[in-house]
């Protein structure tokens, strides 16, 4: 099974219009940006409109031993190193010299190549000659609230023998994009306790289940405000981001704060844990940050506004996720960014007091 994003797949579609779906075939041939916010995940590595009729053939093929499990292998540790990774399953997925529709002649040649070693998942895609066309052809990996764009993607530099998924890279082997996809930076979960859908408001106070020590105050209870932010000893309304210090006596953590509204759109929700694998993940992830600490996490609390809307109501969306952690004796915030909406207003990103 291939994980992706959290996700344990065991199947998987190969879709002649440049994409690979994990749910159902797609037939979809009008590339969209990612994020979607839809609930299908997909894997695209050239997303437009293709046509094997005429010419061009479209292979699937999966290993789980042999020389091209090797191959794959030393690519991912030259490219992620201190993984020590190894292998136990490539799937590849080529479209060969395949034309654009509707049977143009021309000759397309991409590849996505899936692989795991149970723990860690990677998504490597490979450009060949990528025909020119005046039709702007999408590229993306992506699932409804992780996603990965190469550059040029939805422009002219897309196609033709300058592309540039041919000429770039984000590994240094031109034509060669390599993404790790088994986890994003979000804590997707979202079964915690949600706040009321109400402008301006807050969360109940909410008792800690155990003590948080922040610049040296120990505090038992948290609130979760609307606006982006959390604050130990009172709720709070405030949609006005004010820079730090602020020389006030409030002690505030504030991921995003800017006037925020889940009348329309979004929930925010909040979770604490004391045991289970969420804390085994964030106490791997403390350590590789904060090497020789010998972190070990006794309780994480989350917090997470999804896909909230900016004020009024407007349907934007916009995602991001306190992490809050302690051993009793250190203490961390993790901040995690989702995909933030454009907005007009005059925002300022504040980290914490
Ligand atoms: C591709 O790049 C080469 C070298 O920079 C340039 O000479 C050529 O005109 C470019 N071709 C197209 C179609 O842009």
């Amino acid at each position: 099974s291939f994980n992706y994003f959290g996700q344990s797949y065991s199947q998987i579609y190969v879709n002649h219009n440049g994409d690979l779906t994990f749910d159902a075939p797609w037939y979809s041939y009008t590339p969209q940006r990612f994020p979607m916010y839809g609930s299908k995940d997909v894997i695209a590595p050239f997303w437009t409109d293709l046509d094997n009729r005429g010419n061009g053939d479209i292979y699937y093929i999966q290993y789980t031993s042999g020389s091209i499990l090797q191959q794959v292998t030393q690519d991912i540790n030259r490219y992620f190193p201190a993984l020590n990774f190894q292998a136990n399953w490539v799937f590849i997925a080529t479209w060969h010299e395949v034309a654009y529709f509707p049977t143009t002649g021309t000759q397309t040649t991409f590849q996505a190549v899936l692989t795991t070693n149970g723990q860690y998942s990677f998504v490597l895609m490979n450009y060949g000659s990528i025909a020119s066309t005046s039709r702007y052809a999408g590229y993306d990996t992506i699932s409804s609230s992780h996603h990965f764009t190469i550059p040029g993607s939805f422009s002219s530099d897309a196609t033709g023998p300058n592309s540039t998924f041919s000429l770039g890279s984000n590994v240094n082997v031109p034509g060669r994009w390599a993404f790790r996809v088994d986890h994003g930076s979000l804590v997707c979960n979202f079964n915690g306790r949600k706040t009321v859908t109400e402008d301006d408001e807050s969360s109940p106070r909410i008792p800690l289940q155990q003590t948080f020590n922040y610049f040296g105050q120990f505090y038992s209870q948290i609130y979760v405000n609307d606006n982006g932010h959390l604050t130990f000893d009172a709720p709070w309304s405030s949609y006005t981001p004010q820079q730090f210090p602020m020389y006030g006596s409030t002690d505030i953590i504030a991921l995003f704060w800017t006037d925020l509204d889940n009348r329309g759109n979004g929930n925010i929700y909040y979770v604490q844990h004391t045991s289970g694998s969420l804390l085994q993940r964030v106490t791997q992830d403390i350590n590789r940050y904060f090497p020789g600490l010998n972190f070990q996490a006794n309780w994480i609390f989350i917090a997470t506004w999804h896909e909230v809307a900016y004020y009024p109501t407007s349907g934007t969306q916009t995602t991001f996720q306190a992490v809050l952690t302690t051993n009793g004796q250190y203490s961390f915030v993790l901040m995690n960014y989702g995909s933030i909406a454009s907005t007009g207003s005059n925002m300022v990103l504040a980290r914490c007091t």
